[in-house]
């Protein structure tokens, strides 16, 4: 439904997006998750036809980006990342001024507008102003615009970026309805365990790369079978670093203090009971021996670190 094939964006020199490949079938809630510059919204952008490619193409149903804009905005709900401010403008007048936009007739618009406004939970809110909504609402209303002319496709930049925690579940609560609709649901976030519960599949983007796509339960099996290990040694740990080097399944060997070294390590159990008996057996002076199971959030930190 959605194929995203060798997507470049450069700005200048530099390059944003760096050949992204991803394809995605029809009614998939998938979760994009990247640091602050990572790419999201470059590629958002691109989807929704408001910001060239430089290379590399999205169809949608076999319809290019590139060659058919027209027709791909008529399938695409887009919510950007940025709420713009609206003077004056009452929420169903917000709504019916988009609509009219998207060329639906006004008695439609009448029909429509109050049904939107129930799905986003803002039926309360209906003569209220725009600017005097809470952020959470704001969000809600803007999802609301996104959804008017009833697309197929819904491209949502960080929808619960700086919300409250009861704003994040109703958002995430209207998300699942959407998703029991049929639609195709592309959601991109910083916060990796949000978009865990809620996606069918997630994609890691990293300096304008996907570094990995999967469901999240392929994804966490992917990195689980990975852990850290931390031996604290009686005396100075780097006088050791040669067994660990000599160990099977033994990589990324650190000296965090004196007395303390880690790894990873993608052994068995079996197999890391035998390195700690060597251990003894070769007097290795261990005072203790912990693993750190790696888990999606630490990964999510892993990847990120360093970034803003
Ligand atoms: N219009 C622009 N001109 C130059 N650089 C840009 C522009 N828009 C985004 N960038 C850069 O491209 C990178 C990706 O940005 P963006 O797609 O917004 O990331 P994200 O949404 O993941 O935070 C960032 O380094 C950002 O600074
Ligand atoms: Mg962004």
């Amino acid at each position: 439904m959605i194929e995203i094939t060798g997507l470049t964006k450069k700005y200048g020199q530099f390059t944003a997006l760096d050949n992204l490949n991803l394809t995605l079938d029809e009614g998939t809630v998938f979760g994009f998750v990247g640091a602050n510059g990572a790419g999201k919204s470059t590629t958002f952008l691109i989807v929704s036809t408001l910001l060239q490619a430089t290379s590399g193409d999205v169809r949608i149903n076999g319809i290019s980006v590139r060659e058919k804009p027209a027709e791909i905005r008529k399938m695409i709900g887009y919510m950007p990342d940025f709420f713009g401010v609206y003077d004056q403008l009452k929420a169903d007048e917000y709504l019916d001024f988009y609509g009219a936009s998207y060329g639906i007739p006004e008695a439609e618009r009448k029909k429509l507008i109050p049904q939107l406004l129930e799905l986003v939970n803002l039926t309360h809110k209906r003569y209220a102003y725009v600017d005097l909504l809470s952020r959470g609402m704001k969000q809600r209303l803007c999802l609301a615009r996104s959804l008017i002319h009833d697309p197929k496709v819904l491209i949502l930049d960080e929808p619960a970026s700086g919300l409250d925690p009861r704003a994040r579940v109703e958002m995430r609560d209207i998300l699942k309805t959407l998703k029991s609709m049929g639609k195709t649901i592309l959601i991109s976030s910083h916060i990796l365990p949000e978009l865990a519960e809620m996606c069918d599949e997630i994609g890691v983007i990293d300096n304008g790369k996907l570094i990995a796509h999967g469901s999240v339960a392929e994804i966490q099996k992917k990195l689980q079978g990975e852990k850290v290990i931390t031996v604290r040694l009686a005396g100075e740990a780097v006088r050791h670093v040669d067994f660990f080097e000599e160990q099977p399944f033994v990589t990324n060997i650190e000296l965090p203090s004196d007395d303390e070294l880690s790894f990873t390590y993608r052994g068995s159990d079996e197999q890391q009971i035998s390195m700690l008996k060597s251990a003894m057996n070769n007097d290795l002076p261990v005072v203790s021996f912990n693993e750190h199971v790696t888990d999606l959030e630490d990964i999510f930190m892993e990847i990120t670190k360093g970034a803003d």
